[in-house]
């Protein structure tokens, strides 16, 4: 390795001093655009720190001269959509719930808020197109524990179903099988009788005993013709709609242990404009009577 200064006699630049086999390393000075860019990002950035929050530290950061924040640029649009929306939300509070659907305008507006509202607080249970799953009934068929009219929609969701409220829909089949009402045998036959209100084939003796434990058992709340009762929350069982499922073993365990399905009520935790756009919302799914 050759020391000091040397320039190459082909290209006159200076060489690093690196030499292998006879070929030298040039010391190529960096192009001056890129050397100009270079210092102009440098003077950028110590423009930036200044002016921009920029530098974190310990429990805080440097908050820049110009004081920027996106959290408070995002809280003061969010005040500005609040402006925005508070007269259609103040009309929504004064209106009843039939005033609403008449009017299309505040229709729209209860029908934007009731989808954003059930995507947040309801869809975890209900499913995001509302359409349920087992113990979670599907709001948008026709087929209604509690009621599906507006004020009853409204009232199950306001006050909610077995719910902590003192208002809360109440309505508790009892466990046959576990408090020792029925025998397993019993559970079994009753169970083919449900299913054959909906067309199932079942065994015909079994259905036949099915149906004396049923009258016995079943018709205070399920009704004679197994229609059900909107006050109790009993579920029809003749419509082929099941709330838990149409399989022998998952309508045997409905009746050997009960269900009690809750849904929480949200009278305190949803404000009173919001519930009406639910109800709104829900109502107009597709069931709605
Ligand atoms: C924690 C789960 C859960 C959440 C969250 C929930 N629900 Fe429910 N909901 C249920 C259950 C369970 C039932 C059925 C209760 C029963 O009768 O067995 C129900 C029933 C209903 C009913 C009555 C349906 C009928 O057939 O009469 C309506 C209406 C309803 N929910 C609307 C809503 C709305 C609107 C929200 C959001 C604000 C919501 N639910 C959030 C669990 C939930
Ligand atoms: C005190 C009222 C009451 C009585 C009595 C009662 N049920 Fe129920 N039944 C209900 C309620 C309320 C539900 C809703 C499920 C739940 O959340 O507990 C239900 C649900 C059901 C279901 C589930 C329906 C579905 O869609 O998945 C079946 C099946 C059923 N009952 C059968 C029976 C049979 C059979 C008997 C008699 C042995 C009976 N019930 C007696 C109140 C009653």
């Amino acid at each position: 390795m050759a020391s000091g200064k040397e320039v190459d006699q082909f290209s006159g630049t200076e060489t690093t001093g690196h030499e292998w086999d006879g070929i030298k390393e040039l010391n190529t000075p960096l192009p001056r655009w890129w050397l100009w860019t270079w210092y102009a990002c440098i003077i950028w950035a110590v423009g930036y720190w200044v002016l921009m929050p920029a530098w974190p530290l310990v429990s805080s950061y440097t908050k820049g001269v110009l004081g920027h924040s996106q959290r408070a640029a995002v809280a003061e649009s969010i005040a500005q959509a609040r402006q925005a929306q508070s007269g259609y939300v103040q009309r929504i509070l004064d209106a009843s719930l039939d005033e609403i659907e008449s009017d299309s305008t505040l229709l729209e507006f209860a029908l934007a808020g009731g989808r954003s509202a059930f995507a947040v607080n309801c869809s975890q249970c209900h499913g995001l197109g509302a359409s349920g799953s087992p113990g979670y009934p599907n709001l948008n068929d026709d087929d209604w524990v509690w009621g599906g009219k507006l004020g009853e929609i409204d009232q199950s969701i306001r006050f909610g179903i077995r719910s902590d409220h003192d208002e809360a829909r109440v309505g508790d089949m009892p466990a046959f099988l576990r408090d020792g009402i029925l025998e397993q045998v019993q559970v079994e036959d009753v169970a083919a009788y449900v299913l054959s209100l909906s067309g199932t084939v079942e065994d015909a003796e079994a259905v036949a005993r099915g149906a004396e434990v049923f009258a016995e058992q079943c018709v205070a709340c399920h009704q004679e013709d197994g229609v059900g009762s909107r006050e109790l929350g009993a579920p029809n069982l003749v419509d082929g709609i099941w709330l838990y499922g149409s399989d022998k073993a998952t309508v045997s365990r409905t009746i050997a242990d009960g269900r009690a399905g809750v849904m929480p009520a949200w009278v305190d935790r949803l404000d009173a404009a919001t519930i009406k756009q639910l109800a709104i919302y829900v109502h107009t799914l597709g069931g709605g009577e």
